[in-house]
């Protein structure tokens, strides 16, 4: 049984996903411990209390675009506390610093809405769209002190079609993270994802992962 923390700072429907593929046993062995968020009226707290799952609102506002010093121990605090073996992020619009990384090596996971290493950073989506790319789609990667820079575990590629918006696109990408992460979460939860370097090795997958 593997535990987790899930950050996020928006509307969770990745956290809804990965929760609905406990509940309904899709996959197995995992268990939400928390969800924390540094928005306090986010929908993925309302989302979590309505599962009952426990969720806190921890400020991280000291800093503007990063999540570091006494909130960042605060953050470490909660997720100690509730005794995670893995960190989801899951849009938490935060870069994660040393101190969390250290406290948590090798365990806390991303999922981005592009295929990197292109397109990292902000409405990743928009930026596929505008630049003509011919395929979309979403990466989940283990966190390093880097801008959504770390090992890739698993991608899922959303073709981009000429009456795409940015709206549309998004709406596509996401079908697909809400597949791969629950799958990514269940190959932690059997021990078969193996980090070499840069390269993730991960066994037995179905789709593309
Ligand atoms: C997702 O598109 C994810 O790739 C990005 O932030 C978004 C979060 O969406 N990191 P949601 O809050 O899970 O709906």
């Amino acid at each position: 049984m593997i535990k987790l923390g899930v950050l996020g700072s928006g509307t969770g429907s990745n956290f809804a996903a990965i929760a609905e593929s406990i509940k309904s046993k899709k996959i197995n062995s995992v268990e939400i411990s928390i969800v924390i968020s540094d928005v306090e009226n986010a929908k993925i707290l309302d989302r979590a209390a309505a599962l009952d799952i426990p969720n806190k609102y921890i400020p991280a506002d000291d800093f503007k675009t990063k999540l570091d010093g006494k909130q960042e121990q605060d953050y470490i605090n909660a997720l100690k506390s509730a005794d995670v073996d893995y960190i989801i992020l899951a849009g938490f619009m935060r870069m994660i610093k040393n101190g969390l990384l250290n406290a948590f090596p090798q365990k806390i996971v991303n999922i981005h809405p592009a295929l990197l290493p292109a397109f990292p950073g902000l409405h990743s989506w928009k930026q596929a769209l505008d630049y003509g790319a011919k395929f979309a789609g979403c990466t989940v990667h283990f966190v390093d002190a880097g801008m959504d820079s770390g090992p890739i575990i698993a991608q899922a590629a959303v073709p981009i079609e000429d009456n795409d918006t940015a709206e549309t696109l998004h709406a596509k990408i996401q079908i697909q993270e809400h597949i791969i992460f629950p799958e990514v979460i269940q190959l932690l939860a059997d021990g078969k994802v193996k980090i070499e370097g840069r390269k993730v090795k991960t066994e037995n997958c179905e789709s593309n992962i």
